[in-house]
């Protein structure tokens, strides 16, 4: 979603800085973007609507600053136009903004009354304003946030400019802010990603705290600005892990970084045996149920984690899509945990059930990628799944490795009931040890998959269908399809079919089965030959030992297998194969794989 990236420094620096800090905001998805250079008491905006490239071309003739803001918008109050764009400029003050003034109506009409006009339609410009018309009345730009901060409800940080000095001035509130901390240069940004190839030194800014910023000095205050030392801490990503590399987009990349991601997660736990596996994770064994709350693929991630831990462990789980499980009512207590899962850990709707949990006492955990991200700071107990930085819109490296940290859990807590003997659970982890070089086979399927790929990419509707846990990863993979190849898709528990969406299946109809669970694998076969029987074109997604069963039934008009390894990590190999094969559709279909129309990567809005 929206970025934010700012300059104070030297050698007229400012506009290199704020456009390769906007485009390595990129990823978090946006429509508009603009900046604000400023060199004494000049301030020269310039804005785009569409990419970055289009701002670039602007700016050919830009003024050298050492002093400037920068935006990325994500649409929300008023079109993706070039006037809603950021920086915004009232009087004396320049800004950018992200998160959402909730009462900018009441406050534009008071503005507006004073004699204030707009050029916009956003909330950011109202915020604008009043900043000015405060700091007109106060005359001091520490008292005047303050104030303005009182005022606003809604979430937000701002990165301001004010026209008599050469500081940059940070108030945050919900949405991230970070100091990039350089020599005789400093930044601000919404994210470390941002300034990374000028410093990996960062201040995080916390909620009501403000910043003054100038070329040597870092100042922050707190809410009752008073003047607060806070730590400077290193991100330890590197920027090579954040870059591409040769692969042609982030996607692939990050497909093929699954690897070394959950290498990278394994290695927080003491996989040797069950017992040591328990004692190196947080305290599971007083919780008789569990509530997994997230949005979009950590939300599939939930669904995962359902059917594997009612299954192994044998307790219930309820999983909540976050926007959904804040205004409704719960059913939770001492004895249930709360999961919130979220790749960014700045998911607004996460964010706030995870607040709505905190409100009652009762306990929570986090599986968190970003390190110190909102989610993972205010969890009572965070397991990071140390997947590393993830560009790609579209997740994939991230919603495995959370699937495969919710595994680990499954299998404590099976340890701690005693639902699977340990030496089941110990063989299982045997198998889970391996998954970083297993893995890698199924990422070496790129042919078939993309092959696959060429057989679905004309299509205009395509169906997912699976039963149970395979009915969880249809989902996810209908989602992937959809997100970054723009055909309708549908995910179906198979034995639903016939109760509705079987009436849209039509000669040559794509439909993708999923088939891993041995068990229910004869009922799921009954439906894949209730869509043949109507034409459907299937491509069938299962284990060597079912294909084998099924060989010579002609049900499928294509096949991808998978390894024969612990069913428990069955999903984990399904999923690769769907995020490939999402992939090469839209890679078929030439479209903007890492920056799908309308998406965000990180969604600080409710
Ligand atoms: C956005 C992204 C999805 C992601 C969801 C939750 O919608 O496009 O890929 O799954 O947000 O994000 P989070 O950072 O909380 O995992």
């Amino acid at each position: 979603m929206c970025g934010i990236i700012g300059y104070v420094g030297k050698d007229k620096k400012s506009l290199h800085v704020l456009i390769n800090g906007l485009k390595n905001l990129e990823y978090r998805g946006y429509d508009s973007a603009g900046i604000a250079l400023k060199d004494n008491k000049k301030i020269k905006i310039i804005k785009a609507k569409g990419k970055i490239k289009n701002l670039e071309e602007k700016v050919k003739n830009g003024i050298e600053t050492n002093i400037g803001i920068g935006h990325t918008r994500w649409a929300t109050h008023g079109k993706a136009t070039e006037i809603n764009a950021h920086p915004h400029r009232v009087g004396s003050v320049t800004i950018v903004h992200n998160g959402i003034i909730e009462n900018y109506i009441e406050i534009k009409n008071k503005l507006l009354k004073e004699g204030y006009s707009f050029n916009s339609e956003t909330d950011s410009e109202v915020a604008c304003a009043l900043i000015d018309k405060i700091y007109k009345e106060e005359q001091d730009k520490l008292k005047t946030l303050k104030k303005v901060n009182k005022e606003l409800k809604g979430s937000y940080a701002f990165a301001i400019i004010f026209e008599d000095d050469n500081k940059l001035y940070a108030m945050r509130k919900d949405s991230p802010l970070i100091i990039g901390v350089g020599k005789n240069e400093n930044y601000l940004a919404s994210d470390v990603p941002a300034i990374l190839e000028f410093t990996n030194k960062y201040i995080l800014l916390d909620k009501n705290e403000y910043a003054i910023v100038s070329k040597t000095n870092i100042n922050i205050y707190d809410s009752k600005l008073q003047k607060i030392e806070k730590s400077i801490n290193t991100y330890e990503a590197t920027r090579e892990q954040a870059m591409k590399n040769d692969y042609e987009h982030f996607m692939l990349k990050e497909i093929n970084d699954e690897p070394l991601a959950f290498e990278e997660l394994l290695k927080q736990f003491n996989l040797n045996n069950i017992d040591e596996l328990t004692n190196s994770m947080p305290s599971l064994e007083k919780y008789e149920n569990i509530d997994i709350v997230g949005c979009g693929s950590a939300y599939h991630a939930g669904l995962i984690g359902k059917s594997i831990i009612e299954k192994y462990a044998d307790i219930p789980v309820n999983v909540e899509i976050a926007s959904e499980y804040r205004y409704k009512k719960n059913f939770n207590n001492e004895k249930t945990l709360t999961i919130l899962i979220s790749q960014s850990g700045e998911t607004a709707d996460t964010l706030a059930a995870l607040r709505k949990v905190k409100e009652k006492g009762y306990d929570t955990l986090g599986i968190i990628n970003t390190v110190d991200s909102s989610i993972a700071r205010e969890s009572d107990n965070v397991l990071y799944i140390k997947a590393g930085c993830e560009i790609s819109v579209a997740t994939t490296k991230a919603y495995s490795a959370q699937v495969l940290i919710l595994t680990l859990i499954a299998l404590v807590i099976a340890n701690n009931k005693k639902t699977l003997n340990k030496n089941e659970i110990n063989n299982i982890l045997k198998d889970i040890k391996m998954l970083p070089s297993n893995i890698k086979t199924e990422i070496n399927k790129q042919e078939q998959c993309k092959e696959i790929a060429n057989k679905l990419y004309k299509a205009k509707d395509i169906f997912f269908i699976g039963r149970g846990i395979d009915y969880a990863l249809c989902m996810e993979g209908s989602l992937k399809l959809k997100e970054i190849s723009y055909i309708h898709s549908e995910s179906y528990a198979a034995g639903e079919l016939k109760h509705g969406t079987i009436s849209l299946i039509e000669e040559q109809t794509p439909v993708i089965a999923i088939v891993t669970d041995s068990s229910i694998s004869e009922k799921t076969m009954s439906n894949i030959k209730e869509v043949k029987a109507r034409g459907a074109k299937v491509v069938l997604i299962t284990t060597n030992k079912i294909l084998n069963k099924y060989k010579e039934s002609h049900i499928y008009d294509a096949f991808i297998t998978i390894e024969d390894i612990s069913p428990v990590i069955h999903p984990l190999h399904v999923a690769t194969l769907l995020q490939l094969i999402a992939y090469y559709v839209a890679k078929e279909k030439g479209l903007d794989i890492d920056k799908p129309r309308n998406l965000a990567k990180s969604v600080t809005v409710e």
